[in-house]
Order: C-alpha cells, then structure tokens, then sequence
C-alpha cells in the first residue's frame, strides 16, 4: 500500500484503484440520502459549493447502477443526461429514457446484471448512484468493494435512508477528506477481517 494512504487523502487515490463498486453518495448526519418526499434540497442548501470532486470521481466510472427513485429525480431535475456511460436503471416500471442516452433498464438478481456492468467498464470502477436498497442488494452478494460517502453537517430525522436494511455491515475506514466547512467524506471498504 502506498505510504500516502496511511496520512490522508491523496488527489490520485481515484486513479490507482479502479476496477471497484462503490456506492458514492452525500449522506446527512442522521444518516438519510433524501427527505421523504425525494428531495435534496438540504444538501444543495448545506452542501460544499465546490462539487468539482464529483468531477474526479465520475471520470473513474465506466458503468452506473441505480434505482427507480433516483432515476426518476433525475427525470425531473436535470435538462439532459450527464452520463457518457452505460447506465443499468433497476426498475420494475415502465420508465421513459433520455435521448441519446445509453441507459439500460433492467431487473431482479443484481449479481447477473453486475458482469455485464464489469465488462461494459471496461477497467474503470462501476459507480451505485442509489438508493440505500440498491446498495445493499450489491453489498449482500458481496460486490460492493467501497462507500464513499460525504456526510453533510445536517439532521433530516427522517427520509430515504443510506443503507436501507442492514444492521451489522463491517467496513473499515481507508481514508478521509474534507469539502468546505460543512461536509467530511470518508472513504469506506469492506472489511476482511
Ligand atoms: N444524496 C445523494 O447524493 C443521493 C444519491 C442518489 C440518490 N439520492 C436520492 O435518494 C432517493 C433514493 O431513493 P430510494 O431509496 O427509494 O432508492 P432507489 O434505489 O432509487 O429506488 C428503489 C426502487 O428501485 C427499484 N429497484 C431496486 N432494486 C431493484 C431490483 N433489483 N430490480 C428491480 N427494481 C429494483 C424498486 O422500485 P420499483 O419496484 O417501483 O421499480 C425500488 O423500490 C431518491 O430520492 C434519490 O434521488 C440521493
């Protein structure tokens, strides 16, 4: 392991260890992705104004995964898809797609859909958008290999939450970084051991 890692955060940690599932998402401090009603605007409202390690991190993805509830957010929210990657939309609905977009919606057994992610990749990391259940049904066939989660110095005491079902999930800290005076994001794998 490279020295830097035990000290901090290291602007070329994206670069080194691609290949990997993580599910990289704002979180509250109660621990909530959204309000009840699907909404971020806490997080626009508490989050850092510089995002640009959002940036970073999606130039290291070459598949996406998530959820009816955060496609449709997206349906209402943005103008048009930012994503150049495939997208697996696991949904049971009947979902409009955005032009031009290469978004597949799919269904059941995450684990099938996660090899044709992996080889649509192409050697980058598959980034899980969300939500909390849809991480956790990757994190119970054990394909989840990371969380990169910013928590946002701010209580929701209710909404959708982080990790939907889970009570005992074992990660260990692998690296820490700060975004402006409101927000910590900390580097999580599943621990081994
Ligand atoms: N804070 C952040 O940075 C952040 C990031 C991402 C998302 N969000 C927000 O957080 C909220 C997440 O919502 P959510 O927790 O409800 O999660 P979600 O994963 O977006 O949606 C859950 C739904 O996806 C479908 N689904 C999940 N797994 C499936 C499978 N294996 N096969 C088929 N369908 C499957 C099911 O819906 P159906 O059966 O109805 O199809 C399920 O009820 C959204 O509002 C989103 O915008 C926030």
């Amino acid at each position: 392991m490279p020295l830097h890692r035990n000290y901090g955060y290291h602007p070329s940690l994206e670069t080194e260890d691609l290949m990997k599932t993580i599910y990289f998402t704002a979180a509250s401090l109660d621990g909530y992705i959204a309000d009840p009603n699907d909404s971020l605007e806490w997080l626009f409202k508490n989050g850092p104004t510089d995002i640009s390690f959002i940036d970073t991190f999606v130039n290291t993805v070459g598949a996406l995964a998530m959820g009816t509830s955060t496609y449709k957010w997206m349906q209402q929210h943005a103008e048009e898809w930012p994503y150049k990657v495939p997208c697996f939309v696991f949904t049971h609905q009947n979902l409009k797609p955005f032009p031009g977009a290469d978004i597949r919606f799919v269904q059941g057994d995450v684990a099938s859909h996660h090899k044709e992610m992996q080889k649509l990749a192409n050697g980058k990391n598959i980034w899980v958008v969300g939500g909390g259940d849809l991480a956790g049904q990757f994190y119970d066939q054990g394909l989840l290999n990371e969380m990169h989660i910013q928590t946002v110095a701010v209580f929701l005491n209710e909404g959708k939450k982080l990790f939907a079902r889970h009570t005992d999930t074992a990660f260990k800290i692998k690296n820490i970084r700060q975004h402006g005076d409101t927000c910590v994001e900390v580097i999580y794998s599943i621990a081994t051991t």
